[in-house]
């Protein structure tokens, strides 16, 4: 493609450091849409004849359906995707094949392609995530009013529900939309007609271009065009967050599934057994997705190191950009996909989960809240008074509401009867009401409201 200035053609090692065919294959379908949107807009210009146009245009179409059917072969000579598939258009239609580059650089050309990649895996992203927050939906509500211990620092803190648990991470993955969809409007601009930097003396038509790949309109100035790599790190930014999201969600089921939480039972499907232990039950799929989160915030590290520093516009350095990305989406699709299928199937204990919201004191705070309600204690005197009741229970072994009323007025005199209405972690939670709260009704209220947005 550039043969007429050497003598010599490359060395072995030079042809393979070069060559990112291996992997940019995976933009073939974005290589040719680009190509053929270059190729009618250079016709319907006259700048190239119309039947020159339409020649190239068959051509690509043929080397796509050849691509769909057989793959795209590698070859390190031909080096990258554009240069690949401009060989098979000349394979297939001779030398008018060398028109398709007139007004074009693969600098732009590559921007263009990465673009529309990107732009398609966000898509992709979206809809898995619509999936997932439809499954934590349907779970959420099925399990609205189930009371499960509510933690900090792992300890047993206050009563919640499960529904709420999990409406926790359908806020999360809205917001990871909301990043994604955030994304997508920025990058989709076009950068194809800033031809290697300067753009170029062709009476090219970018708005045609732009219109015709399905972008909002053409870049502004042709040196950041082809050299702009940061639409990929929005992706890899929002995609590291969202991996961070299911990550903290794998961990909880990894705990879950142990015998001393026993929260949850993994189906079959989703779990894994031991090749020694027979009585293994293992949650792979959930420790898998916490460490491929570790990997995706890997690979926008990655591309992060490979931009700094680069002085505009293009350097081959670029040519990095696209592993990580390709490899960010594949463990993050996978990851999507995996703990939607496990939220879908897994059984929730809720017996077990209510025992243990039981046991743990969960509603001392309750406790305390009723004094400053009640008695007209100051919070930090209703604290006090609270810890000593926690201490007593303790000491007979027994759940706060198990206490006797001598018990607890040998504590503080000023405690009736009234206060076992609120010792239960059903009261507990019921009495949740603010906005955002733990109580089943505004749990229903909070999954409604989502359907209706979504
Ligand atoms: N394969 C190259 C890449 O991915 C295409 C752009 C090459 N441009 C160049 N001036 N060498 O970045």
């Amino acid at each position: 493609m550039w043969g007429g200035r050497f003598a010599d053609g490359p060395a072995a090692v030079m042809r393979e450091i070069n060559a990112s065919i291996p992997f940019d294959k995976r933009m073939w379908r974005q290589d040719i849409a680009g190509s053929k949107a270059h190729v009618t807009m250079l016709g319907a210009r006259g700048i190239v004849t119309a039947a020159d146009a339409a020649t190239i245009a068959d051509g690509l179409d043929a080397v796509a359906a050849d691509y769909a059917a057989n793959g795209v072969p590698v070859d390190l000579d031909l080096e990258d995707i554009h240069m690949m598939t401009e060989a098979r258009l000349a394979e297939r239609i001779g030398a008018v094949a060398g028109r398709l580059h007139t007004a074009r650089s693969r600098n732009d050309q590559v921007a263009t392609d990465f673009r529309l990649w990107v732009r398609d895996a966000i898509d992709e992203v979206i809809a898995a995530l619509g999936a997932f927050q439809a499954a934590l939906l349907a779970r959420a509500d099925e399990h609205a009013d189930a009371v499960m211990p509510g933690f900090t620092h792992l300890q047993s803190a206050q009563p919640v529900t499960l529904g709420h648990h999990l409406m926790a991470y359908h806020e999360m993955i809205a917001r990871d939309l909301s990043r994604f969809a955030d994304a997508r409007r920025r990058m989709n601009r076009c950068p194809l007609g800033s031809a290697a930097l300067a753009g170029t003396g062709f009476p090219i038509d970018r708005d045609a271009t732009a219109a015709a790949l399905g972008f909002d309109a053409p870049t502004r100035n042709s040196l950041d065009a082809v050299s702009d790599r940061d639409f990929a790190l929005d992706y890899l930014s929002a995609a590291t967050q969202c991996s961070l999201h299911l990550s903290r969600l794998a961990e909880e089921f990894v705990l879950w599934a142990s015998q001393p939480f026993g929260f949850v039972a993994l189906s079959d499907q989703w779990s894994t057994g031991s090749s020694i232990m027979p009585q293994k039950r293992n949650p792979d799929a959930a420790e898998l997705v916490r460490g491929h989160a570790g990997r995706i915030m890997g690979c926008m590290t990655s591309l992060m190191v490979t931009m700094k520093g680069l002085p505009l516009a293009y350097s081959k350095d670029m040519q990095d950009d696209k592993p990580p990305v390709f490899d960010a989406h594949d463990l993050l699709a996978l990851s999507i996909a995996a703990m939607t299928g496990m939220i879908a199937s897994a059984t929730f204990r809720t017996d077990r989960m209510r025992s243990v919201a039981e046991s743990g004191f969960a509603t001392a705070t309750d406790l305390a809240d009723w004094l400053v309600r009640e008695a007209n204690l100051p919070f930090r005197e209703a604290h006090y008074v609270t810890g000593r009741a926690v201490k007593r229970a303790e000491e007979l072994g027994v759940a706060l509401d198990a206490l006797s009323l001598d018990d607890l007025q040998a504590i503080d005199a000023r405690i009736d009867a009234r206060v076992y209405d609120v010792l239960s972690v059903d009261a507990s939670v019921a009495s949740r009401t603010s906005f955002g709260g733990t109580a089943p009704a505004n749990v229903r209220a909070a999954i409604r409201a989502a359907r209706e947005d979504g």
